[in-house]
């Protein structure tokens, strides 16, 4: 038995509030250059099916200032690449090591990974999420306005991507009003938009979109994945860069957000990702104290319930 972090409802909301608490001490830690080894022993093994520079930077650190290893596993230099079934590759995983990261394409990849390997598996994104990233951006506005629960956020652009997919999941679970601008068929699916009933709305004017906003979102046009559609992407969505005209239309206060990297000029006006209201960096540091508190409470969290496992066993006969 084991838990894993593959979506945001694999935490309940009371873990989650747990986790941001933890999250907050971690950083206070570091900043106090306090050590923190809670995780002495233990390996992380990150698996790359796609790019990344803060999903590798930030758990190989994470791991490593809790006192554990990373294994980096880059899929083209591995057996996987040579035809290897995944599932194996799950197994003999789970016998090295005490949580994996996994960046993949498909969401049933993923899954399939996490069902054969006996350690929990975070999804480190995949097509359908990026909940890392959305545990990160909702830690980093809880820090700036004191809560996400009744907070209204804006995402704007391709609102069906990983990005947008996982915001509209944590909609419901974590209080948020999310408004969600897209040219027509950039929204997310029906299946998506039906996890948070009652707290996702849907517009085609980004203006309209920002009017009560706390927050204001964007990412890439082109995710990881989609370049043969670059061309088409950049077209649709030519009206929906957040510039300084759109971010005026916001609360004076509002903030702006982008997991990056970036493009300067597509999705995002430079003057406001390097202006006075972004929140990037911030937003990008979080995610090392964020997944610190994750494989934490993943992984004792598993060793409880694998401690737990014979006395389970001996009781249900
Ligand atoms: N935001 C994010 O996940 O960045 P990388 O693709 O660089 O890991
Ligand atoms: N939507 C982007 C996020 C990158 C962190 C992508 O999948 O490429």
């Amino acid at each position: 038995m084991k838990r894993d972090f593959l979506n945001l409802f694999d935490l309940s909301s009371d873990e989650h509030k747990a986790l941001f608490h933890r999250a907050r001490a971690l950083k206070d830690a570091r900043r106090q250059r306090r050590v923190v080894t809670t995780m002495a022993g233990r390996t992380l093994v990150m698996i790359f099916e796609k790019a990344s520079t803060r999903t590798r930077l930030s758990f190989e650190a994470a791991i490593t200032q809790l006192g554990g290893s990373a294994i980096d596993l880059s899929a083209v230099n591995s057996q996987t690449a040579r035809g290897e079934p995944l599932a194996d590759t799950a197994r003999v995983t789970g016998r090295y090591c005490d949580v994996v990261m996994m960046r993949t394409f498909g969401d049933e990849r993923l899954a399939e990974f996490a069902r054969h390997c006996e350690v929990p598996v975070i999804n480190g994104l995949t097509d359908g999420g990026h909940p890392v990233q959305i545990l990160t951006d909702l830690f980093t506005i809880e820090e700036r306005f004191g809560a996400v629960a009744g907070r209204t956020l804006a995402f704007i652009g391709d609102t069906a991507s990983n990005m947008g997919r996982s915001f509209t999941e944590g909609a419901k679970l974590f209080g948020y009003q999310l408004v969600l601008a897209s040219p027509k068929g950039y929204h997310p699916a029906d299946d998506v938009l039906a996890l948070s009933p009652g707290h996702v709305r849907l517009v085609s004017d980004p203006r309209e979109a920002v009017r009560q906003a706390d927050v204001v979102i964007t990412d890439v046009w082109t995710s990881m994945g989609q370049e043969a559609e670059s061309k088409q992407r950049l077209s649709d969505l030519a009206s929906y860069q957040v510039d300084r005209a759109l971010m005026a239309q916001a609360k004076p206060e509002a903030i702006f957000l982008h997991c990056l990297p970036a493009h300067r000029g597509e999705e995002v006006e430079a003057e406001v990702i390097d202006g006075p209201r972004s929140a990037v960096w911030d937003e990008a540091e979080n995610r090392l104290h964020v997944q610190k508190a994750l494989i934490e409470t993943l992984v004792l969290a598993s060793e409880r319930l694998r401690e737990m496992e014979p006395a389970l066993k001996a009781a249900r006969g």
